[in-house]
């Protein structure tokens, strides 16, 4: 498969609402918090903006988008482009955000955290919150610690270096300073998939990566009751 990761299938395919429960949960997190016209959000690793676009349609709140893959940065703008919204994009990476403290409202962070070094990012998040300010993101979870070989399989498709447990998250959100911490567990099940898909395909792309896609499925079911994910709402 040379060297091309889930990402690289997720950036090619250009697959909008990259994260469990799709679109429809987004607007559920959302809906629950106090956003208006006057919230500053920061979307960090906003993949194609399928969300900083419902949020700048839904609230016409002031949204930024941050995100480190170029094509997926592409992708991004093309669709703030043609619905002629006016949010901001920023190439760039959730480990060193590229604003000063107390910036947002709010940071939205749907499956980027657990791809990435996480208590960088988290203190990260903390620092450009404001005081008061919300966290809410939407992060693969494993229900059970697993072993070794278990562990390596899935690591390795994802390229990520830990599996949190709902306790590793507990325990990493408190020591970069959040409070309320609140982690929930959610229904449908990650094997159920994305009932909202939406696809942006690059007009050239590796068939390899019809592969990663194959191999996204069979873990996915082959880890069922393991691999899952959990929405984080917490507090600065
Ligand atoms: C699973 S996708 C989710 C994308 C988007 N949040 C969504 O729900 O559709 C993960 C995204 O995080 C981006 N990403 C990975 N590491 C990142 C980093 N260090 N900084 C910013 N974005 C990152 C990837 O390029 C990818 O677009």
């Amino acid at each position: 498969m040379g060297n091309l990761t889930y990402f690289d299938f997720l950036a090619k395919f250009g697959v909008g609402g990259a994260h469990p429960g799709g679109i429809l949960l987004t607007q559920d997190i959302l809906s629950k918090e106090k956003i208006n016209d006057q919230s500053v959000i920061l979307d960090a690793g906003c993949g194609t903006g399928q969300t900083a676009a419902y949020l700048y349609q839904h609230y016409k709140a002031n949204v930024i988008g941050l995100e480190i893959n170029p094509i997926m940065v592409e992708k991004a703008k093309s669709r703030f482009d043609k619905l002629q919204f006016p949010i901001s994009l920023i190439h760039g990476s959730i480990e060193e955000i590229p604003f000063a403290d107390q910036t947002f409202d709010f940071i939205i962070s749907e499956s980027v955290l657990a791809f990435v070094n996480k208590p960088k990012a988290l203190n990260e998040f903390y620092r450009v919150l404001k005081k008061g300010g919300r966290l809410l993101a939407n992060e693969m979870t494993i229900n059970r610690p697993v072993n070794k070989q278990e562990a390596a399989e899935i690591m390795n498709f994802y390229a990520v270096d830990t599996l949190l447990l709902e306790d590793d998250w507990m325990r990493l959100l408190q020591a970069a300073g959040f409070r309320q911490i609140e982690i929930q567990t959610q229904i449908p099940p990650l094997s159920h998939g994305n009932q909202t898909p939406e696809f942006n395909f690059s007009t050239n792309f590796e068939p390899e990566l019809f592969h990663i896609l194959n191999e996204h499925g069979n873990i996915v079911i082959k880890y069922q009751d393991t691999l899952s994910y959990r929405v984080i709402t917490v507090t600065k």
